[in-house]
């Protein structure tokens, strides 16, 4: 052997087993026993109602749905077809075309959007004032000013775009040409609003555009600042966590301006955290919850009002936005893995798949070692994307595990909610465990049940089953969540309160 190729081999078999120890310090963090750091950088309003304890008229937020009946025709507003045609007052019963989502300018000025999603407009003055539902997109024209009575605020009537208020002058015209300031409910301009509270959106989109442009910077920087901080991260060490999945929404990748009403500064505050994550040896999955045009219409992916807008139109900015995070922490030692996005449900399958795969490139151009990880659609069977990751490197399937939001599980006893943990839970995910498939990721679970008066003691097996069980997923799990107003939701109490115990 010369020289030369002596002492490259040398260096090829130290290369190599610094590559073998580099993956072994890797593989050693697998599985993860984590927690979502939930309601931090996209909040959830559920977790923390008291978050929009500020806003003004707090109870006509984006995306609510109202009903508006005329008191004087006892009539409700209806947009003919669901939308596209005119607006008339001559329904007795309200449902999808009679009802109308805010989507709010301020907090006295909204946009109505119909079940067809246009909006309501004015037409011309020529063409005499009257209400359709015709629009594509809200600008002044489409912008009406609710103004509620002192005394019931659920009593209204509404300014027009051109200065006059709205009243059902028969059940089949509605027009703005009135000038007068009644609240007599004989009056046509008088309606009555059925804010649908089933309906009321608490999200990022909700909260920033609830306080509004003047106020939202400083309660949201507030928040970041205290909702979550390093003695959070240092108790998680303590008590046997070792790794944070962060949710994110995609306005990040823009900071620290990103488009309104979403407000800048978050981005520092996660680059805190792999400081945090750092000292403290926790592991960072930072997860796409929420997508540009929302991926499920949920509060927690920003969904503006219900709807669920993404699709192939949004790839490209959905990849921009975890193109830009893995290369911001591609090189940080906390990173585990980036999650592509959060639960899609009723997204098209194939137009996942394409973001799936343009994702995971993203990702790849800025790192080889960081997981690539795929939310398994809501809506779908678990096993639906298990060939299709089978096929790249370092890929995690995230599955959600909870025994609630499916009528099932609403009169499970307490035995028979553990019983599913060890009989379908275990079983989904030894289905889903492959020897060189994609590593299985339990993302999300909770302590909540639909057990009504449960005592400490069957909460307590309750968690247990479910840790032995999801200890099985080979990329681990994620509890749901780390502070919640609702203890059961709150890691933290659960382990001060002696509900659980990791270490
Ligand atoms: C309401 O008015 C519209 C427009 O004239 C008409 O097409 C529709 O049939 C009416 N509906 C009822 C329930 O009266
Ligand atoms: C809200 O918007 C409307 C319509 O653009 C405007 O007339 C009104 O002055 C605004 N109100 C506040 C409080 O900003
Ligand atoms: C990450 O590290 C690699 C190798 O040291 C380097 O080439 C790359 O530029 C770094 N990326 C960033 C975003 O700093």
């Amino acid at each position: 052997m010369s020289k030369q190729l002596f002492y490259a081999s040398l260096v090829l078999a130290f290369y190599l087993s610094y590559q073998y120890a580099l993956a072994q310090t890797e593989n050693s963090n697998l599985p993860l026993k984590a927690v979502n750091l939930g309601n931090w950088l996209v909040i959830e309003g559920w977790m923390k109602p008291a978050l929009f304890d500020g806003i003004a008229n707090k109870d006509l937020l984006d995306g609510t749905q109202v009903q508006l009946k005329s008191t004087k025709l006892v009539k409700y507003l209806c947009a003919e077809n669901g939308g596209g045609s005119i607006v008339v007052a001559n329904r007795t019963k309200a449902s999808g075309w009679e009802t109308f989502r805010l989507w709010r300018v301020n907090e006295t000025a909204f946009n109505f959007r119909v079940s067809s999603k246009q909006f309501v407009r004015l037409t011309n003055e020529d063409e005499g004032n009257n209400l359709v539902a015709d629009s594509d997109s809200p600008s002044d024209k489409e912008t009406f000013e609710i103004l509620r009575n002192d005394d019931d605020p659920n009593k209204v009537r509404i300014r027009a775009p051109n200065g006059l208020f709205l009243q059902a002058i028969s059940e089949t015209v509605v027009v703005a040409d009135y000038e007068g300031s009644s609240w007599d409910d004989s009056d046509p301009s008088v309606f009555k609003m059925n804010v649908l509270t089933g309906s009321i959106i608490r999200g990022e989109f909700q909260i920033t555009n609830g306080y509004g442009p003047d106020k939202a910077p400083k309660i949201m920087q507030d928040h970041w600042n205290t909702y979550i901080t390093e003695d959070d991260f240092k108790f998680m060490s303590e008590n046997g966590l070792n790794g944070v999945r962060i949710p994110v929404g995609w306005w990040i990748a823009q900071d620290p301006t990103p488009p309104k009403p979403f407000v800048g500064g978050s981005l520092e505050v996660l680059d805190n955290a792999f400081t945090w994550a750092e000292k403290y040896g926790i592991k960072v999955i930072v997860d796409l919850h929420a997508a540009p045009g929302s991926q499920n219409g949920k509060p927690h992916s920003a969904s503006r009002d219900g709807y669920l807008e993404w699709g192939d139109s949004y790839i490209s900015d959905t990849v921009a936005a975890i193109d830009f995070l893995a290369e911001r922490y591609a090189n940080r030692s906390g990173l585990v893995a980036i999650e592509l996005m959060n639960e899609p449900q009723g997204v098209n399958l194939e137009s996942l798949k394409s973001y799936y795969q343009a994702g995971y490139d993203a990702v790849r151009k800025h790192t080889s070692s960081a997981y690539v990880i795929m939310s398994n659609p809501l809506d779908r069977d678990s096993k639906v994307l298990l060939s299709f990751a089978g096929a790249f490197d370092k890929v995690a399937i995230d599955v959600h595990y909870y025994n609630l939001f499916s009528d099932r599980f609403s009169h499970m006893n307490v035995q028979q909610n553990i019983d599913y943990i060890k009989n379908q839970r275990a079983s989904d995910l030894s289905s889903l465990t492959t020897s060189n498939g994609p590593l299985i990721f339990v993302g999300e679970w909770s302590g909540d049940w639909k057990v009504p008066r449960a005592s400490k003691e069957d909460q307590q097996k309750f968690m247990q089953a479910q840790v032995e069980v999801y200890s099985g997923a080979k990329f681990g799990w994620a509890y749901w969540a780390y502070k919640c107003d609702s203890n059961s939701w709150s890691i933290k109490w659960m382990i001060e309160n002696n509900y659980v115990k990791f270490n």
